[in-house]
């Protein structure tokens, strides 16, 4: 294996110490990611530079006139504090003339955009729940397209921000209050979908060409209390003490007949194509009781912590997570960015 020198991008105060020794499991969590990536990067052999980012492009700039590296690990999800400006970073990348991992500019900007990707994804006759959009400064008329229950999120935040039990509305009133709630506390427009009684699916995906699946992965939710809508709220995903609680984990979904599965891959793959991804992402699916499939939505860039569902499904597909992580950066090496057509060196 060629050793490389990685320019390992990450957030402002989220550049990984050398050792998780004498740090809390709470201290851990906030740049787990960081340190699993960076950590082994170096063991693999590769030379790494960690630089963190916060509202400024000179560190990035600086940091690649002067190491000069093959490759920038994009873990950077947000700029200025938004997670929008993740693809205005892979775009200054493409401009600079640096290859970086990950998804490239138009990918995470359709992406983001759960509303834009459903308007896609409807246009190719993928199925994904009826929605609608009620832009901030607007209130809503009555929703005579949208069948109740419904569920209520931002159109752009990720990682269930804003997502709670009080998400799921089951009539005007309480419809009303989230989308004010959205607007107000999320800050961001309301993405109104019809609600899916079911099984919570993701799947990773991984090429730029050629695309790869990972086992079916699923978030079991069954140990919480039947009055609870089985979503992954905030408090699902984040909370550990509640997890424990509740027993939730996520696992290779289990008593899925292997032709559906297969079905559930190709339109995994159908997704990544679409919205134009590259590198590696993760869809969001919900299947209700009678099997049929709705795609919730496509994360490029998601989770790449050992031991989270990306890495996780991987390695059940035999990919370990160095293996991961060097697949990751052969996609970034090899991908055709517009400025490879007509640059050489
Ligand atoms: N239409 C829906 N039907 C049922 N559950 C949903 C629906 N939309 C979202 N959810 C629940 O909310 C969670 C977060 O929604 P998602 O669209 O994936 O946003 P995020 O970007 O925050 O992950 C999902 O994992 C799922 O549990
Ligand atoms: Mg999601």
């Amino acid at each position: 294996m060629k050793r490389l020198r990685i320019l390992v991008l990450v957030r402002e105060g989220l550049v990984p110490p050398e050792t998780m020794e004498g740090y809390s499991e709470e201290e851990i969590d906030r740049w787990k990611v960081e340190f699993d990536v960076a950590a082994t990067l170096r063991n693999m052999g590769h030379e790494v530079q960690v630089i963190g980012v916060f509202d400024d492009l000179g560190p990035i700039r600086r940091a690649i006139t002067e190491g000069r590296p093959q490759i920038a690990f994009m873990l950077l999800e947000e700029f200025h504090g938004l997670g929008i400006y993740d693809g205005a970073i892979v775009t200054y990348l493409e401009l600079l003339r640096q290859s970086y991992t990950g998804c490239n500019p138009r990918g995470l900007l359709l992406s983001r955009d759960k509303a834009l990707s459903k308007k896609i994804l409807r246009f190719h006759r993928i199925s994904t729940p009826r929605f609608a959009v009620v832009p901030r400064g607007r209130s809503i008329q009555r929703m005579p397209r949208l069948r109740f229950p419904l569920i209520v999120k931002s159109v752009s935040e990720d990682a269930s921000l804003g997502i709670a039990q009080a998400s799921v509305v089951r009539d005007h009133e309480a419809l009303a209050e989230r989308i004010a709630f959205v607007h107000q506390r999320v800050a961001s427009d309301a993405l109104v979908e019809e609600y899916i009684e079911g099984r919570e699916l993701y799947v990773g995906v991984m090429g730029n060409q050629r695309l790869q699946t990972f086992p079916i992965w699923e978030m079991v939710f069954s140990g919480l209390p039947d009055d609870v809508a089985k979503i992954a709220t905030a408090k699902v995903k984040w909370d550990r003490k509640y997890q424990r609680k509740y027993g939730i984990t996520t696992a290779a979904a289990e008593d899925l007949p292997v032709a559906l599965a297969a079905k559930i891959s190709r339109l995994c793959k159908r997704v990544y194509r679409e919205l134009h991804l590259s590198g590696y992402a993760r869809i969001d699916l919900r299947m209700s009781a009678d099997g049929q499939v709705f795609v919730l939505e496509a994360n490029a860039n998601p989770n790449l912590a050992y031991g989270e569902d990306f890495a996780e499904s991987a390695e059940i597909g035999g990919i370990s997570y160095e293996g991961l992580l060097q697949r990751i950066l052969n996609l970034g090496l090899t991908y055709r960015a517009p400025w490879k057509n007509t640059y050489s060196d």
